[in-house]
C-alpha cells in the first residue's frame, strides 16, 4: 500500500464530513470521491469484520439483510456459504459506494444478491430476516438506536443481529466484555477524531445489545488505525432475538 494509492481517502477523511443537506447528501458528498479506493483502505481501518463472518450461524435457504452494506465487501468472506442463502439485501443510502456494490455482484454472477438504496431505520425485506449484519455503519447512523430497532422487527424469532463497530470503553462496557476502560481524555480524543469524519461511536450501545438480545458472542479488541500511533477499539457482537 502507498501513500499515493491512499490519497483520495485520506483527502476525504481530512476534510471530513460535511455539514450541508441531509443524511444521505452528506453520505454521498464523504464517499463519492474515495469510492474506488475505499475498499483498499478500508482493509487496514476496519477490523474484525471477517472474524465476525467467520463465526456468523446462518444456515443455507436464509435471508440475510446487511444494513450499512456500502461495497459489498462483507458479502466475499461468507465464500460458499453466500452461494446457499436465499436472498441476500445489501441496504446503504450511499449511491457512490452501492455502485460498487453492483459491479462486484456482477463480476462474481451473485443471483441471490441485491442492492437497496434506502435508509437503514426504515427499510424491511419481504421475508423475515435470518440474519441483520452491521459492519461499521451504526457509528455512522445519526439514530442508531432506530436501526437496531428496525432490525429487531425485521429478524424472525430466533435471529441472528451481528454488529462490527468502533467504541469507546467507558467502565459498563469494559465489565461487560472484560476488558480494561479507556481513560477519560482518551474517549474524549477518539469522539473527536472519529467525529469528524460522521463516525460518533457510543458506549450505550453494547449495554443496549446486550440488554435486547441473548448474547452469543461478545468482545472488545484494539485495532490498528493506518498512519496513526495508537490503536482504536472495536466491538464484535452476535445476539439472537427471543425465539
Ligand atoms: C463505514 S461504512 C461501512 C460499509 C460496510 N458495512 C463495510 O463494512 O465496509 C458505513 C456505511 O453506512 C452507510 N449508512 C450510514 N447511514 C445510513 C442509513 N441511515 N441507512 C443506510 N445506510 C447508511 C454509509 O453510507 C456507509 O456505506
Amino acid at each position: 500500500m502507498s501513500l499515493r494509492s491512499d490519497l483520495p481517502v485520506l483527502w476525504s477523511l481530512l476534510r471530513g464530513m460535511g455539514g450541508s443537506g441531509d443524511h444521505a447528501a452528506r453520505l454521498d458528498g464523504f464517499y463519492a470521491g474515495q469510492a474506488e479506493a475505499y475498499d483498499r483502505f478500508r482493509e487496514r481501518l476496519l477490523h474484525g469484520r471477517d472474524e465476525l463472518l467467520a463465526d456468523l450461524p446462518i444456515a443455507a435457504g436464509g435471508v440475510l439483510v446487511e444494513l450499512g452494506a456500502g461495497t459489498g465487501r462483507n458479502l466475499e468472506p461468507l465464500g460458499a456459504r453466500l452461494g446457499q442463502l436465499a436472498e441476500v439485501h445489501l441496504v446503504d443510502l450511499c449511491p457512490s459506494l452501492l455502485a460498487v456494490a453492483q459491479r462486484r455482484i456482477a463480476a462474481n454472477g451473485w443471483t441471490n444478491v441485491q442492492t437497496v438504496e434506502a435508509d437503514a431505520t426504515t427499510w424491511r425485506p419481504a421475508r423475515p430476516a435470518d440474519v441483520v449484519l452491521c459492519a461499521y455503519s451504526l457509528t455512522m447512523m445519526p439514530d442508531w438506536r432506530a436501526t437496531v430497532a428496525n432490525a429487531y422487527a425485521m429478524l424472525r424469532p430466533g435471529g441472528i443481529l451481528a454488529v462490527v463497530d468502533f467504541t469507546l470503553v467507558d467502565e459498563i462496557v469494559a465489565s461487560q466484555a472484560g476488558v480494561a476502560k479507556q481513560p477519560a481524555v482518551l474517549r474524549w480524543a477518539w469522539r473527536r477524531w472519529f467525529g469528524h469524519d460522521g463516525v460518533h461511536p457510543d458506549m450505550r450501545l453494547v449495554p443496549h445489545l446486550t440488554a435486547n438480545l441473548e448474547t452469543v458472542h461478545l468482545s472488545v479488541h484494539r485495532g490498528r488505525i493506518p498512519y496513526l500511533p495508537l490503536p482504536a477499539a472495536y466491538l464484535r457482537f452476535i445476539g439472537r432475538t427471543p425465539g
